[in-house]
């Protein structure tokens, strides 16, 4: 599997190779968090595309593109780009538009790298895998959450046989769902289908592919609880704690194993609550285990001016760009933000589409 190595980063300049590399979209998100981490990545960005050409010359001149366009299939056929990468929005009637994109792309030969959502089905994923199969070119999501350090330590972690696998998981992030009534229209789900993918991308990730899965749901807020029996045997509850004030942490999530278990807190925080003795009850004067057995505990310094504490680094950014590099680089098929973990999760998407609350369903592996 390629990956980033956090221990020593690259500067763009430094690379002795780099990827010409295109961009569709100059927006808002884009503006904040791609292009910047690009300053950390082998590419050599040839190209802007945006529907507003000053915008696009303007994310040219400050991202150091020498071209920029309005039209990406002129784009495309103009400049003959390595990758692109796609990071556009929706259409009024709820259509992603990077799909469309995408397939554009990779027709005119160029591996992708889109954010998410990668679509709004799993017909149109599929549609995605058939093409870039087709065209031997590779399809990265930006699924940020997969990518920081935090949840790949955490990764590595439940991975460890002294976790003793994966038993159990809670995750909450706050997000609402519309009444089961509304979720047939595309417009009434553009938020959820946006906002789904970081929890469910974690919840692939760490867990494996579902099973089966029954929520409640709640009509004040459209928050809900969702039960979930993986195909390993392991449960799982997904806490969308919309109604949630702005001014409190976003994430948390807990994987239990076998005595021991991971809690995330804030997107930042890791604590490893390791493998220990068992306490005889009503006989134990001292709350601490012995060391070599007490919990181990992650978190970030903000006071220097680091690379670690840059949004653009513990929140992934870095990491899913330069993966994406590295599979184009060494010719590897993606295991993380690929189109079949893309495809499982619009799986999840439209279990809750069709499922009315309080009644189970299947969310079938591909
Ligand atoms: N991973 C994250 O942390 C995160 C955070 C925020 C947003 N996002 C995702 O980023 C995407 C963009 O969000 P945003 O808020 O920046 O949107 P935005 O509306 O600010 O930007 C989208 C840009 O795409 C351009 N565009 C649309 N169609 C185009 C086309 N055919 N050719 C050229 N340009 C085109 C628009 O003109 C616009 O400038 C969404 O998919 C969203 O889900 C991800």
């Amino acid at each position: 599997m390629a990956e980033i190595d956090t221990a020593r980063i690259v500067y763009q300049f430094e690379y002795e190779e780099r990827l010409r590399c295109a961009f569709i979209g100059a927006g808002g998100h884009s503006y904040r968090n791609i292009y910047p981490a690009f300053q950390y990545a082998p590419i050599d960005l040839c190209a802007v595309c945006d529907l507003d050409a000053e915008r696009a010359a303007q994310y040219a001149r400050i991202f150091g593109a020498p071209r920029h366009y309005s039209d990406h299939r002129v784009m495309l056929e103009r400049e003959r780009p390595t990758a692109v990468f796609i990071v556009t929005s929706y259409d009024p009637d709820g259509r992603v538009q990077a799909l469309d994109l995408a397939l554009d792309c990779l027709s005119a030969g160029a591996h992708v790298w889109m954010e998410k959502p990668t679509a709004s089905s799993t017909a149109e994923v599929a549609k995605l895998a058939e093409l870039a199969q087709r065209a031997n070119r590779i399809v990265v999501t930006g699924t940020k959450t997969v990518f920081s350090p935090v949840m790949r330590r955490a990764k590595e972690i439940v991975s460890s046989p002294e976790f003793g696998g994966p038993s159990s998981i809670f995750i909450r992030y706050p997000l609402s769902m519309p009444a089961f009534e509304q979720r047939t229209s595309l417009v009434e789900m553009n938020w959820f289908l946006d906002c789904i993918f970081h929890p469910a991308a974690a919840i692939f990730h760490l867990m494996g592919p579902i099973d089966r899965i029954s929520h409640e749901w709640e009509a004040k807020t459209g928050a809900s609880v969702t039960a979930i029996r993986f195909q390993s045997g392991a449960v799982g509850a997904l806490h969308l704690a919309a109604g949630s004030s702005p001014s409190s942490p976003v994430d948390r999530t807990e994987v239990v194993g076998n005595n021991a278990n991971i809690v995330i807190e804030n997107g930042t925080t890791l604590t490893y609550y390791r493998p220990t003795s068992a306490r005889e009850s009503g006989r134990v004067g001292s709350f601490l285990v012995p060391t070599e057995s007490a919990p181990l505990r992650w978190e970030p310094e903000y006071s220097y001016g680091q690379l670690y504490n840059k949004n653009l680094f513990y929140l992934g950014y870095v990491d899913e760009i330069v993966y994406f590099c590295d599979c184009i680089v060494n010719g590897t098929a993606p295991d993380r933000g690929s189109l079949e973990q893309a495809f499982q999760i619009l799986q999840l998407f439209e279990a809750y589409r069709r499922t009315e609350p309080g009644r189970w369903t299947g969310v079938d592996a591909k």
